[in-house]
């Protein structure tokens, strides 16, 4: 199956860290706080992060108190940066599409991934990788680009205006038509995958998963005041967090 390595694209890699450097964006309003909301009790877990980018994760899940954590990516710029900026006796970094993981010999407590997985064709695959690396009762909390958004083709707008252009409506079509969509985001032709909420989630209770939590996150009303922009969530949240157990 295709795998993609967008990041390690020169023009995207660039854009992408500048967009995470800014103090307002959507990572650090709704992303990181609901992430970090959901995360099990990190003392002594070994954990394992796919799609780990330049491993600030990583690092916070050490300063949590984990006792080991894996960061694996398909990306060598990311992991370079990773290295260069989060590194850590307790962390290895791996390169690896996380398609690969059923490779790893070692044992998690936690599984960990935060907006990779809709870059993953294979999330049947991945799930039932994770699922074999878990011990007993262990966690697997993921975020991704909400289905809502990963339907979202390019070929039509995004929002019905009105005569003030106000965003009144989110457009959707075929959300119902699985598929690869591709993008412009930075450059064009980022590949993401878009597959129902329904499949997400009967894709992990089949695995074996007992479904634990579910986020969509949005903005609070003092923080629409703030960033009027992101009054968007409202009418189609961008994020989907799952959280499950073995
Ligand atoms: C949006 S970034 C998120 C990085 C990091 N998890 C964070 O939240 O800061 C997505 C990351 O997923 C990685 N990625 C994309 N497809 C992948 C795959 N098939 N296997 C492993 N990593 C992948 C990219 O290289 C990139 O580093």
């Amino acid at each position: 199956m295709a795998r993609q390595n967008i990041y390690d694209n020169e023009t995207f890699f660039s854009e992408y860290r500048k967009l995470r450097e800014r103090e307002v964006n959507a990572n650090n309003l709704f992303e990181l706080p609901t992430l970090f909301a959901n995360l099990p009790d990190l003392e002594g877990k070994r954990i394992l992060d796919l799609g780990c980018g330049s491993g600030e994760r990583c690092k916070d899940y050490i300063k949590r108190g984990a006792a080991k954590v894996t960061g694996i990516d398909i990306s060598e710029k990311m992991l370079a940066a990773a290295e260069k900026e989060n590194s850590d006796p307790k962390i290895t970094y791996i390169k690896m599409p996380m398609e690969d993981i059923g490779s790893l010999k070692e044992e998690f407590d936690v599984v960990i991934s935060s907006l990779a997985l809709h870059y993953v064709e294979d999330f049947r695959g991945v799930t039932e990788s994770v699922y074999r690396l878990l011990s007993e009762g262990g966690i697997f909390l993921f975020s991704q680009e909400h289905p809502l958004a990963t339907c979202f083709s390019g070929t039509y707008d995004r929002w019905t205006r009105d005569e003030n252009g106000r965003k009144i409506y989110a457009n959707i079509a075929d959300y119902c038509v699985e598929r690869r969509n591709d993008s412009t985001w930075f450059v064009e032709g980022v590949q993401r995958y878009h597959r129902m909420f329904s499949t997400i989630v009967n894709t992990l209770v089949n695995s074996g998963f007992k479904i634990l939590k579910m986020d969509e996150p949005y903005p609070t009303e003092e923080l629409v005041q703030k960033y009027p922009e992101y009054y968007d969530l409202y009418h189609k949240p961008d994020f989907l967090f799952v959280k499950v157990q073995k």
